[in-house]
């Protein structure tokens, strides 16, 4: 059971804590969760527990990379360390800090539809102000100002990928990056997940009896070393309606964004 050692702290013999070799570098909500916990089930990987931030907050990344090791789990010499850290696509340092690292890292993105990426972002930001009692608008009155489009709104600004992308592209050769596909996470787990195996140089060790669609959450869940779990409830929760209107203002502003990006990656996705 690999979850086991590093709740403990006690470090098993033949083990130690490495910089990652892999990183989830974003987007924030495309299934930076699910991506890194599904990849948990290979005997090869382990994971981070939590989002480091080293990368993108100042504050840390003077700690030094003795701190950023420090943060990593236990792991035997065939294992990959990884971490995940949503905001790193977006940081403006993220990309050289990581290249100054290590210039031959392997990096994972997952991506969703830009559209339903700012929906979820809003809902994520809706139901955190909510338990802290602060005052929340609906997503249109966000989303429009004075009538048009509010482009400001950060969670529009996180979506333009190819604005990100570009920045990642000036350290690091596109064939460093993989991307996944967020919506078919969601709805096919498996093919996304072989398809990380392949690009890590893995062993092909992720099976579909790893997986179980729960009816109740409405999304996969995950079954391994024995027990079965599905990710925290703030993940997969309902989005709200959003007007027509509004929807079709964001998808036309996001059209000439994706297919620059499109363009970019030499691959395209079905989003709207
Ligand atoms: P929603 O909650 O808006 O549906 P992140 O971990 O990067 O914050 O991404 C959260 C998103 O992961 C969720 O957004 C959800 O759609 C997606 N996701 C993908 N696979 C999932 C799974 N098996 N269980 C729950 N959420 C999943």
């Amino acid at each position: 059971n690999k979850s086991e050692h590093y709740s403990t702290q006690v470090r098993p013999p033949g083990t130690s804590r490495r910089i990652p070799q892999t990183i989830i570098i974003g987007v924030r909500k495309g299934g930076t969760r699910a991506l890194l916990e599904m990849l948990d089930i290979h005997p090869n990987i382990v994971v981070a527990a939590t989002e480091v931030h080293f990368f993108d907050w100042d504050e840390n990344y003077v700690k030094g990379i003795d701190w950023y090791r420090s943060l990593m789990p236990f792991s035997y010499e065939n294992q990959i360390t990884i971490e995940k850290t949503p905001g790193y696509f977006t940081s403006p340092q993220a990309p050289e800090r990581i290249h100054d690292m290590n210039s031959s890292i392997k990096l994972l993105l997952i991506l969703r539809d830009p559209t339903e990426r700012v929906i979820s972002d809003y809902t994520q930001v809706y139901y955190n102000r909510v338990e802290s009692h602060k005052p929340v608008q609906p997503f249109e009155e966000i989303v429009i100002k004075n009538g048009a489009l509010n482009t400001k709104y950060k969670a529009i600004q996180r979506s333009l990928y190819d604005i990100h992308m570009e920045k990642w592209l000036k350290h690091f050769s596109l064939d460093q990056i993989h991307i996944v596909d967020g919506n078919t996470l969601i709805k096919d787990p498996l093919p996304e997940l072989q398809k990380v195996e392949k690009f890590l140089n893995l062993p092909s060790r992720i099976m579909s009896s790893n997986f179980y669609f729960n009816q109740t959450k409405g999304f996969y869940c995950i079954r391994s070393d024995g027990r079965e779990r599905c990710l925290h409830e703030s993940k997969g929760r309902p989005h709200p309606v959003v007007n027509s209107t509004v929807l079709d203002q964001l998808y036309s502003y996001f059209r000439e964004h994706n297919s620059k990006f499109y363009r970019m990656i030499n691959h395209s996705f079905d989003w709207h």
